[in-house]
């Protein structure tokens, strides 16, 4: 992953851990009106692909031990992982396409409610994203998958005139030789980025019918999803509309479709209010319907925090019920993967942005990106809004915690690595033994299996006592794959 040049080890934040009696005053552990439902703290857990879905996008146990786990520490909401709302093949990514997904969602919702103690509102995200291909060796790029044109012909015969290119295999062999140096010349810049980095989609690829047919196509598989999601007794969908992925895509500045989707921000919004149309209509006032986005693109070009807080505004006029705010993890700035791998959206600075490390510059990763909720959530207040928004990144303490819910930045507080850490810190705190709460490191030894596609773990616990009866081990048999009992 990208760190930031400065390398500055940033110490955790000091801890402040306070007693019961004082939790209990805390803002951070009353209720909050999501919409439908009341959430009976503001903590979260947002959304963690753990990668333990079988290869056909159905729950597992292992899945089911993994949300298990963090329902016992009792937080107010629980995100699961982005899950597909398509019925195409994903790799172990959950997926929720088809009616058949509902049995095992069904289990994981029981399980979750059981144990919380039907304390956490359990939340599903509910992704799209566009096809992606691995990072092709050279020889194969050239002998099947590049589109043989006419410009390539020219291009070849303006380097050597004398050149046979008759058949479509002498261009291919002739290419093939090219020495990389001149391939810019000969290759337009989307096929120098297939070679390079693999074949990716984009929203703006309105040539593909497909693609051109998504504002079409995307409403109702939402919709569908959502209903799905509530039949298999979720409190609610937060729809994905951050990162790389087609929803995020749409809202760029970097989208310039010209069909009414793209360009300005009123277009650049229309889908996402399209998706919350057939969303609500399918399943309010049932569930709570919110959405993730990004506070700032960070890549190049991309949207910035006047943007989002623009964009805030319109979709809490939508009726979501929350928005919870993420920042960067986009391909544009991905690092080249090696050959036979995908690009990967968390390895470039917008990634960095996403997951900060203890490696930072000066403004370190602790509460990093709670300015962008801060600003969305002022510019929703001042449109006459009360839609709850939620902050993340780099939260791990008590006090952190609740100063960014006294300054206004956040009505709720997210936190995902200190949550893998210790699936039990908020209960920790809330229980006046902050002093017993395993600490995230903040080094992104997690993130590094998420990107490898290996079972998620955390460092400071997947070694502990692996002959343990009842404990799970991740496919290596090296790690168990769920957080030891606090209290057993
Ligand atoms: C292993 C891992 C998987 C993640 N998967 C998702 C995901 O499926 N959807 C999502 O919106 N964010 C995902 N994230 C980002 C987190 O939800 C969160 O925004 C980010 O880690 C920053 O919060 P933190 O500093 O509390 O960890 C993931 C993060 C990690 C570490
Ligand atoms: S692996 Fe490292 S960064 Fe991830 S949750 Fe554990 S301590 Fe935190």
């Amino acid at each position: 992953m990208w760190q930031p040049p400065e390398r500055i080890k940033h110490e955790l934040p000091a801890p402040s851990w306070p007693t019961a009696d004082q939790a209990a005053h805390a803002r951070l552990f009353q209720p909050i009106q999501l919409g439908p439902r009341t959430a009976k703290t503001r903590t979260w857990v947002p959304a963690m692909v753990p990668w333990r879905a079988t290869e056909d996008g159905f729950v597992t146990p292992d899945v089911i031990d993994w949300y298990r786990r963090f329902a016992e520490g009792r937080p107010g909401v629980l995100v699961v992982e982005a899950t597909g709302i398509r019925d195409i093949p994903s790799g172990p990514l959950l997926r929720i396409g088809h009616d058949r997904f509902v049995e095992g969602l069904a289990k994981l919702t029981a399980a979750v409610r059981e144990a919380s103690g039907g304390e956490t509102l359990l939340f599903i995200q509910l992704i799209d994203f566009l096809q992606i291909r691995r990072r092709p060796p050279r020889d194969k790029y050239f002998g099947r998958f590049l589109a043989i044109t006419d410009r390539h012909r020219e291009a070849l015969h303006h380097i050597d005139p004398e050149a046979q290119l008759d058949s479509e295999e002498t261009v291919r062999a002739r290419l093939a030789a090219l020495p990389d140096a001149e391939l810019p010349y000969v290759l337009t810049a989307r096929e120098l980025e297939d070679l390079e980095r693999g074949y990716r989609e984009r929203v703006t690829d309105t040539h593909l019918p497909h693609i051109a047919e998504l504002p079409k196509v995307l409403p109702p598989l939402f919709a569908d999803a959502a209903g799905r999601a509530r039949a298999a007794g979720f409190d609610g969908v937060e729809l994905h509309f951050a990162h790389a992925y087609t929803m995020a895509s749409f809202l760029s500045a970097l989208n310039t479709r010209d069909d009414g989707y793209g360009g300005k921000r009123p277009h650049r919004v229309r889908l996402p209010l399209e998706v919350i149309g057939a969303v609500r209509a399918r399943v309010s006032p049932d569930l709570v319907v919110g959405c993730r986005y990004l506070g700032d693109d960070v890549v190049e070009g991309g949207n910035r925090i006047e943007d989002a807080a623009w964009f805030g505004v319109e979709l809490a006029k939508a009726g979501l019920d929350f928005l919870s705010i993420s920042k960067g993890g986009k391909f544009e700035d991905a690092k080249q993967p090696k050959v036979g791998w995908s690009a990967y959206p968390y390895t470039g600075r917008s990634g960095y942005e996403c997951m900060p490390t203890i490696y930072s510059d000066e403004k370190g990763p602790f509460a990093r990106n709670v300015s962008l909720s801060g600003q969305i959530r002022a510019a929703v207040r001042g449109a006459g809004l009360a839609t709850p928004v939620v902050g993340a990144g780099g939260i791990c303490e008590f006090a952190q915690a609740e100063s960014v819910l006294d300054r206004g930045e956040a009505d709720l507080v997210a936190s995902a690595r200190q949550s893998l850490a210790d699936p039990d810190w908020f209960l920790k705190i809330r229980e006046g033994r902050g002093g017993e709460i395993r600490r995230c490191e903040f080094t992104n030894y997690c993130e590094a299996l998420d990107q490898q596609h290996k079972q998620v773990t955390c460092k400071l616990w997947d070694r502990e006592a692996l002959d343990a009866p009842d404990v799970t081990l991740s496919s290596d048999g090296k790690r168990r794959l769920v957080a030891p009992k606090w209290r057993t």
